[in-house]
């Protein structure tokens, strides 16, 4: 089946992204495939942080990996409901998710 995400750009604008659950996709190949800018560079290996995305709705998401943990731990901006986009897998669980993307880095 398809769901939807609802994702808040840089510029304040909404998009909603449909996502088919059953490609094994995560939330930054999403966003890529919809063209966001959502570099990815590590190819959703949680080694660099360009997925990051702010979580707004109460969904339960898995816990995080080590890997996520640390890299969150190195990024700018990162709030309590900070996630990285490439560890997010889409599934009907997260179907009508809110999500907002972190600043890039090199804004700081
Ligand atoms: Fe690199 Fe997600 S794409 S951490």
């Amino acid at each position: 089946m398809d769901i939807t995400i609802k994702l808040t750009d840089r510029h304040g604008k909404l998009h909603e992204l449909d996502a088919p659950t059953d490609m094994n996709m995560n939330l930054m190949e999403v966003c890529k495939a919809h063209d966001l800018p959502v570099k990815g560079t590590c190819g959703g290996m949680a080694l660099c942080s360009t997925c990051h995305v702010y979580i707004n709705s109460d969904h339960e998401l898995p816990e995080m990996s080590e890997d996520e943990e640390d890299m969150l731990d190195q990024a700018f901006f990162v709030e309590d409901n900070s996630r990285l986009g490439c560890q997010i897998r889409i599934t009907e669980e997260v179907d009508g998710l809110e999500v907002t993307l972190a600043p890039e880095d090199e804004d700081a």
